[in-house]
């Protein structure tokens, strides 16, 4: 009996770009770059499998709706939530960008088409038509309004999906499909900013939905996408004025956060926000405004930046000696991140998504100074920089000089740290959960975190110098007295979402999701048997074991996946078995109840099918 593992059907694709500087001793660089090799392709894999409605972990998310997890209980994941859906796809467009990689085009069709009608969907929150239902955080699986308790509005959503639009607007423009760009992608991001334009000056609950106030996170993405929104509009003959008022006045509050040291996450909170406002979400917020043409840009806090480098290392530092893991680490050394350190969810513990980002800033900060040519140490990074290499001290260095050469290298021995520590955490089958303990190292909290898989995607990919498209970041002026005059937004339902016929790549092999409610009893199991040696050529021994982590008394489900040839034709029956040998086969199909259910592995674009089938008693 075997459970096969989902193979990546794509993973060869992924494109080494350029050389870049290596400097761990080779034998240690080896070991991170082979399991570099390997988990990338578990954590694409990952990733897909928690997008609906045919991602291998998915059963019961609606088409495009991407689910944090498929943690039921203990944390309840069981949702799809504006923000980790906006980052994840951003992270698929890049990556379909880059491999070209026509599944994952797929993927983000139908993740826009499924925004487009979650825009409309009306909840606690409010509707569209004055745009205050954009800034509900969660939906159910299926699209539908979730109406429990929670930290509402949260206001980086419209932000952050405006921007995985448009990176994926670029490309149509790129590619001759305008009137997609236009009519499809468009109306969509458009509401998006006008949300932005209307209520980036009113708190909100922060990107760890905890504290209600303004967020630096929230705040740098929403002029990200005010500024590249307004770019795309006008590359299709459009415009957005009130993105061209809007963004100088929240780039001026986005300098508040910044306390000449390190960024204080959370602001003007209602009542006081007893954190030091070191956190790691400012990490975070230095990615998502990467742009590479900015340079070392410290009012966009670019991650080459005097200031995001300082703050790096204040964030790093709350969490040296803070968990018992990172005891005995030296200062200079890559440590495991968490949040803040004041977290108290799951006891507070370092998180493979945070850690993950403070090494993804690290390579955007090497492809940053090597583009530019050289490196520069100011009062505000001396502090960093010195921690990495002692004897650093303020002035320019040209990249053909041995000081540079020094810097740089440091620079990637303590990314590639941070990286090394992520796979010590991870457990050998390569599923990344949200926390890892911040005592024993053992994976905490959601299983299969989307967002996790996400972030290992795009650190690595950020190590090869695959780098995102600028959005024009430039060296923006930042106004010098801050004034708050919001525009009011209109909002109009995205109808259209009849994509053109994209050239695809046929797959060849599929992954193949069996999903099947079966009531069993605590002893038995179920697998799937059929005709083919994939499926035990009807040996009951020798299926593929489904799993039932998932299984609950009204939804009975047991599930699992098998890669297999497109156009394979098979028969088959699910099975229950017990310890005793017992083996109960499910009864036949059709009229009499004699015929083996039948399959024919469809030979398209997808790269992968979910059955979804009762266990015939
Ligand atoms: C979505 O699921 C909920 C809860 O299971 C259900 O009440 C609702 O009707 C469903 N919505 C749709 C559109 O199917
Ligand atoms: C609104 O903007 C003004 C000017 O930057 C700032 O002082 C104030 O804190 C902002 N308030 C919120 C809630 O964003
Ligand atoms: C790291 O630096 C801090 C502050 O500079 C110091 O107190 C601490 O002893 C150092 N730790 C190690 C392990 O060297």
């Amino acid at each position: 009996m075997k459970f096969l593992e989902v193979i990546s059907s794509f993973s060869s694709l992924i494109a080494i770009v350029s050389a870049v500087p290596a400097s761990l001793p080779i034998t240690k660089r080896a070991a991170l770059d082979d399991f570099i090799a390997g988990q990338t392709s578990i954590a694409a894999n990952g990733v897909l499998a928690n997008i609906g409605s045919m991602g291998a972990r998915s059963y019961g998310a609606s088409k495009g709706l991407t689910l944090a997890s498929p943690s039921k209980s203990d944390p309840d994941y069981f949702y799809t939530w504006t923000r980790d859906s906006a980052l994840v796809f951003k992270a698929l467009v890049d990556r379909f960008i880059d491999t070209g990689d026509t599944n994952l085009q797929l993927e983000i069709n139908n993740y826009i088409s499924a925004q487009a009608n979650l825009q409309t969907v009306a909840g606690p929150t409010g509707g569209l038509s004055d745009g205050l239902g954009l800034g509900e955080p969660k939906f159910l699986p299926n699209g539908s309004a979730f109406y429990g308790l929670w930290g509402r509005p949260q206001r980086d959503g419209p932000a952050l999906r405006a921007t995985a639009m448009v990176a994926y607007g670029r490309w149509l423009l790129d590619n001759n499909y305008k009137s997609a760009a236009t009519d499809i992608v468009w109306p969509i991001i458009k509401n998006d900013l006008a949300y932005v334009t209307q209520y980036w000056n009113q708190t909100a609950f922060d990107l760890w939905e905890e504290t209600l106030g303004s967020s630096f996170f929230t705040t740098a993405v929403q002029y990200r996408a005010l500024v590249e929104g307004s770019g795309f509009a006008s590359s299709i003959g459009k415009s957005c004025d009130d993105c061209d008022s809007q963004a100088p006045q929240v780039l001026c509050f986005l300098q508040t956060f910044w306390n000449g040291e390190y960024v204080v996450s959370n602001i003007n909170g209602e009542g006081e926000i007893k954190r030091s406002g070191k956190d790691a979400a400012s990490i975070l917020a230095s990615l998502h405004v990467y742009d590479s043409d900015a340079g070392c840009d410290d009012a966009t806090f670019q991650p080459c930046s005097p200031r995001a480098l300082s703050n790096h290392k204040a964030v790093v530092d709350s969490f040296r000696g803070f968990y018992a893991i990172n005891n005995g680490i030296a200062n200079g050394s890559a440590v495991a991140v968490g949040r803040y350190t004041e977290d108290i969810y799951f006891n507070g513990n370092p998180w493979y998504l945070t850690t993950l980002a403070a090494a993804e800033q690290l390579y955007y900060a090497l492809h940053q100074v090597d583009s530019a040519g050289s490196i520069t140490i100011t009062s505000v990074s001396l502090p960093f920089w010195r921690s990495l290499y002692p004897s650093a001290a303020p002035g320019t260095y040209k990249s053909n000089t041995g000081t540079y050469s020094s810097l740089a290298n440091a620079m990637r021995t303590y990314a590639d740290g941070f990286i090394s520590i992520v796979q010590k955490y991870t457990p050998s089958s390569g599923a990344l959960a949200e926390q890892f303990d911040k005592s024993t190292g053992a994976p905490l909290s959601a299983a299969h975190l989307t967002w996790s898989y996400a972030s290992f995607l795009t650190a690595v990919a950020a190590r090869d110098y695959v780098i995102p498209a600028s959005w024009n970041a430039g060296t923006p002026k930042v106004p010098s007295t801050c004034s708050a005059s919001p525009a009011k937004g209109s909002y109009a339902a995205a109808t259209n979402t009849a994509w053109p016929d994209f050239p695809c790549n046929t797959a060849t092999s599929v992954i193949v999701t069996f999903n099947v409610l079966a009531s069993t009893s605590p002893n038995q199991n179920t697998y799937v048997v059929g005709s083919i040696p994939e499926l035990g050529g009807w040996d009951a021994g020798k299926g593929v074991k489904l799993g039932a982590d998932r299984y609950t008394q009204d939804s009975p489900l047991w599930y699992g996946s098998v890669t297999l040839d497109a156009g394979t034709r098979f028969e088959f029956k699910y099975v229950k078995t017990d310890a005793s040998g017992g083996i109960v086969w499910e009864k036949g199909q059709g009229e009499g109840g004699t015929a083996n259910r039948v399959y024919v592995v469809p030979k398209g674009c997808e790269a992968s099918v979910a059955l979804k089938d009762w266990f015939t008693s």
